[in-house]
């Protein structure tokens, strides 16, 4: 093989690492455009089914009822009065129940079933209610 074809293959084998690798980096460049494209996406969505409404959860607080109260004040000294606390706090608190971070058995299967959006309308409803006295 001349000397001259020798170095024309190394040439072309030099340039196809070269665009190989630049698609490569495209590839990863297109791959991460795309994924903090669904990261915001899901961002925004979260941000607009947050949004808790007092008139859902009010319906959906039937069976809380039987041990927080009605209007969110409990008579048993081991069930919390949950009328006048936090939104975020009860956001925060039914979704540990729900995601079994934080466990108690007699919690557990009112909320286990529970939507991002059931939790929001509930927070809003018992946030909303007058504090016991
Ligand atoms: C069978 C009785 C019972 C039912 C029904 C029930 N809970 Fe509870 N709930 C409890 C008990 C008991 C606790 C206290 C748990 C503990 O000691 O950690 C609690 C705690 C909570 C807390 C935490 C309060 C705090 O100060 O940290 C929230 C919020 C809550 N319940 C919301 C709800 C919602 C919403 C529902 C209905 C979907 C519901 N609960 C249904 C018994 C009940």
């Amino acid at each position: 093989m001349s000397q001259h074809k020798v170095n024309q293959r190394a040439i072309r084998f030099r340039f196809l690492g070269w665009s190989r690798s630049l698609t490569v980096v495209a590839a990863l460049l297109v791959i991460t455009a795309l994924f903090r494209l669904d990261l915001d996406s899901a961002v925004v969505q979260a941000q607009a089914t947050l949004k808790g409404d007092p008139e859902r959860g009010k319906a959906k607080a039937a069976l809380c009822a039987a041990c927080h109260g009605v209007a969110g004040v409990s008579i048993n000294p081991l069930w919390p009065s949950l009328a006048g606390q936090q939104e975020q706090y009860l956001v925060k608190q039914i979704k540990a129940f729900r995601d079994r971070e934080r466990e108690e058995i007699t919690m557990q299967p009112f909320v286990e079933n529970l939507s991002d959006q059931d939790v929001a309308d509930l927070a809003a409803f018992y946030a909303g209610l007058s504090p016991c006295p």
